[in-house]
């Protein structure tokens, strides 16, 4: 019979990756936890309509890239392909503005898109994603920025630029908008399909196109950030100030516009040029005008996500760094000393000690070997005539020294010899 693979662009997190995986997050937990922010955990499935408010219905992710479904009657849900609505829906149904108008929240967690699977492009993968929801102050923009670098430097990832553009607010939009517009009419011929589609609805989006002849065309295009209103300018120049305070460097991208439709001023992207296109191992930005749009009060907020499959395959960590082998083998020879290895065993797991025991009768040579295979610290040797004398040797798997010790006293002695304790 045909075996049943995993669905396309859904990977396997295998036992080998997941010590680096438990790193990277424990890294972000307690760089953000230092910054202030706490962690939330938010569902996976969410009302299809949060995610067409406030991605914007003229985006790739809303028109093309959503697992949305009816669940079993009249409302449709999406898999979350992103935290920040999510965590802005919690805000407002949990009230939080009344109780402290600034939250500092992070969540760590799988995101959905149904986009062509290539290397660093999956359909299910992980973000570590932070938003920080009542604060305007272009510092806060800055601070947002110096946590991520932290967090970036933490987990050895070199070669990385940052990029920074403002995507203006309210004010700015329009007549850029209508700049843009008037560029782009006449030269619809050289647009794809969605592209045309969305000169007229949102034309931003042509920005973000990866066609060949969009991208060219765009190139000539006029640029937002020469439109940004005296706030909006104000605002990028603080940032940049803040910025350069900190001595971090960046690149001003003004073709940079996001995926997303709810951005507003400061946004940022953290690149790599290791797969060519695909390039943005972090994105975030300001979204001044989010929560309102959701239902709630005027108040602004920033936040970013970090792709963590991106991350993971650039970081020079190696796997082999995380694995944690067994700290002893009982090699166990004849039925006394099975029933004395699985006492002992569980008695020593119960007390930390990672122990690995083979009830299937082997040779003791064969059992050394599996020792060796999972590369224990040390393996204890138990036989009919170890019982009768009461010791055992214990050998040092790393330079082959053996010492013998009292089965009395065995388990103590194994904690003292394994955990210095
Ligand atoms: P985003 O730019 O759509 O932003 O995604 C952030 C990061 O998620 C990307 O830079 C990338 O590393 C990773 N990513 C996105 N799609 C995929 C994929 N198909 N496969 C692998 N990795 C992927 C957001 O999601 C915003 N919610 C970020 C944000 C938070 N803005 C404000 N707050």
């Amino acid at each position: 019979m045909e075996s049943i693979t995993a669905v396309k662009g859904f990977k396997d997190i295998l036992p080998q990756e997941t010590g680096k995986w438990h790193y990277v997050e424990g890294v972000a937990r307690e760089i953000f936890t230092a910054f202030g922010f706490r962690e939330i955990r938010v569902p996976i499935l969410e009302k299809t309509d949060l995610f067409r408010r406030s991605i914007g219905e003229g985006t790739d992710i809303v028109e093309k890239e959503m697992y949305t479904f009816s669940d079993r009657g009249d409302e449709y849900v999406t898999l979350r392909p992103e935290a920040t609505a999510s965590i802005v829906r919690s805000y407002l149904e949990h009230t939080m503005y009344a109780v402290d108008t600034i939250a500092k929240l992070f969540t760590i967690g799988p995101m959905f898109r149904r986009e062509r699977p290539q290397k660093g492009r999956y359909r299910q993968f992980h973000q570590i994603n932070v938003e920080l929801i009542g604060l305007d102050d272009p510092r806060t923009d800055a601070e947002m920025i110096i946590m991520l670098i932290q967090f970036l430097e933490r987990v050895q990832l070199s070669q990385l630029k940052l990029q920074i553009n403002s995507l203006g607010c309210a004010a700015c939009r329009p007549p850029f908008k209508k700049a843009l517009t008037d560029y782009l009419k006449g030269k619809e011929e050289g647009l794809c399909d969605d592209c045309r589609r969305r000169v007229d609805t949102n034309p931003l989006r042509v920005f973000d196109c990866k066609v060949a002849g969009c991208a060219e065309l765009i190139d000539g295009a006029p640029r937002l950030i020469t439109f940004l209103c005296k706030v909006c300018e104000d605002h990028f120049m603080k940032v940049r100030d803040a910025l350069d305070t900190f001595a971090i460097p960046y690149e001003i991208n003004t073709k940079m516009v996001r995926g997303l439709d709810y951005y507003t001023k400061t946004t940022f992207e953290v690149i790599t040029e290791h797969w060519g296109a695909q390039n943005a191992v972090v994105g975030g930005g300001r979204y001044d005008g989010l929560v309102k749009a959701l239902g709630g009060p005027d108040v602004p907020g920033i936040g970013f996500a970090i792709g963590c499959e991106r991350l993971i395959s650039l970081s020079p960590l190696k796997d082999s760094d995380f694995l944690k082998h067994p700290d002893l083998f009982i090699a166990a020879l004849g039925d006394e000393a099975q029933t004395l290895a699985y006492t002992m065993s569980n008695r020593l797991r119960i007390r930390g000690v990672q122990t690995e025991v083979d009830y299937a009768g082997k040779s003791l040579k064969s059992q050394m070997k599996r020792a060796d295979k999972l590369r224990c610290r040390y393996t204890l040797i138990l036989g009919e005539q170890e019982i009768t004398a009461n010791k055992a040797q214990l050998r040092d798997m790393h330079d082959a020294t053996q010492q013998s010790v009292d089965l009395d006293s065995l388990e103590d002695t194994i904690i003292h010899i394994v955990k210095g304790k």
